[in-house]
């Protein structure tokens, strides 16, 4: 028996050597590279959360004392960016499920009247700042191996939505295997096990493995600001925020908006055993959802939209740290062993992801600064309902952005 056989029996994954009996030699040898290269330890892990320590309170620097600094914030921020240390990352290598879009989430036209796609929205916004400025920001963003020519395709069609195209670089994050409910790998195609990307953690990670760190080092970028692909109203490279931070004295920061309702469904930013971390709202006690401080406000306040700013120099110190995998249940096409294809209209396989709040965990603190919800946080994860096409295009319009 050879190596990945034995491998494959060891992980019970028996379905796939009897497959694998059905295909031709030169079938057989792609299957067996590819497996060669996963690491299919991953499948065993059973998603059972790790333990966490003791969680206490991360107050926020609130609205009104941004409003309170932000000449200052504003002009200490745009002075890094002048000075070319601020590197902004946009996360685009998820698969968008719950939007049900074929192509990259970000070639999404969320326009009504007119096109505007996902990543015109953030472009624009972005040019914004670079426009005061007076320099551009450079930008890396991540794609998955399923989404990168599309993607690049995407900008170059578009002319960077106006943005310097020297100024951009695009990196592929690393694939996992994906498993059904009964812990078996999938295929993907005849002759290739269903992979999918690792997950928003792992863009630092892949960013070295791509030697775009070699490019942030030969910039002198002492900053990144990473975000999601999916909050239209999102914004880049914000100086206030960016300020704010450096001010701090602080080696991370994170955008948080103030919860809707103490039971808001959103992950908070808060403090376990004194380092930042997030707290699920589900992983809350019914005492931490209540608990509120002196002034009224909820102790456990900030959700936290998956906008960080990370000091580079720490960052590099976290690269050994293996990050915990966490799975996600979600809809993913695959064909079966007898090679029928399958498209499931609901969720059917476990994908395994490092998560980008695993990283604020890593930082010896982090800047909470809150942010209004009306005006920075539009998610696009659903095609109806909360966080949706429609949700986003009311707060866009909101905002005076045309549709
Ligand atoms: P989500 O957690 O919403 O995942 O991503 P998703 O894959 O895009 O969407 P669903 O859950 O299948 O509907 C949050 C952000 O992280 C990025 C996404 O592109 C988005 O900006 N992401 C997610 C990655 O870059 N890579 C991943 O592996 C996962």
């Amino acid at each position: 028996m050879d190596k990945v056989q034995e491998i494959l029996k060891n992980l019970k994954q028996n379905h796939i050597i009897e497959y694998m009996k059905t295909l031709s030699h030169s079938e057989i040898e792609k299957l067996n590279e590819q497996l060669e290269r996963l690491d299919l330890s991953v499948i065993n892990i059973n998603g059972k959360e790790e333990k966490r320590g003791k969680f206490s309170p991360l107050l926020a620097v609130t609205l009104d004392e941004i409003t309170h600094n932000k000449e200052k914030f504003t002009d200490i921020g745009l002075d890094a960016i002048r000075k070319r240390k601020i590197g902004a990352i946009l996360l685009a290598g998820g698969q968008g499920s719950r939007l049900g879009f074929e192509k990259p989430k970000g070639a999404f036209n969320i326009g009504v009247n007119r096109e505007i796609y996902i990543f015109e929205c953030l472009i624009n916004n972005l040019l914004e700042v670079t426009e005061k400025a007076g320099v551009y920001v450079p930008l890396f963003v991540m794609t998955s191996i399923e989404n990168n020519q599309e993607t690049k395709d995407f900008f170059r069609e578009h002319n960077y939505f106006g943005y310097s195209k020297e100024n951009i670089w695009f990196f592929v994050q690393e694939q996992l295997p994906a498993v059904d409910t009964d812990g078996k790998l999938m295929l993907a195609e005849k002759d290739r096990i269903l992979t999918a990307p690792n997950g928003n953690g792992g863009w630092y990670a892949s960013m070295e493995k791509t030697g775009m760190l070699e490019i942030v080092r030969d910039l002198g970028i002492e900053w990144l600001n990473v975000f999601a692909v999916d909050n239209v109203l999102q914004r880049i490279a914000d100086p206030c925020f960016i300020g704010a931070v450096i001010d701090s004295g602080k080696v991370s920061g994170a955008k948080v908006v103030a919860k809707a309702a103490p039971d808001e469904k959103v992950g908070v930013l808060c403090l376990e055993d004194n380092k930042p971390s997030i707290v699920e709202y589900y992983e809350m006690t019914e005492e931490m959802l209540k608990s509120r401080q002196s002034d009224g406000t909820l102790s456990y306040n900030y959700g936290v939209i998956l906008n960080y700013l990370f000091r580079v120099d720490k960052l590099n110190s976290t690269l050994s740290v293996k990050l915990p995998l966490h799975r996600a249940f979600k809809k993913v096409k695959y064909m079966d062993t007898s090679e029928n294809v399958h498209n499931p209209e609901e969720p059917n396989a476990y994908k395994f992801e490092t998560l980008a709040l695993d990283m604020v965990k890593l930082q010896e603190n982090c800047l909470a600064y809150e942010v209004d919800r009306r005006k920075e946080f539009a998610p696009v994860k659903n095609k109806k309902g909360i966080d949706s096409v429609e949700s986003a295009r009311e707060l866009l319009k909101l905002n005076g952005i045309e549709l």
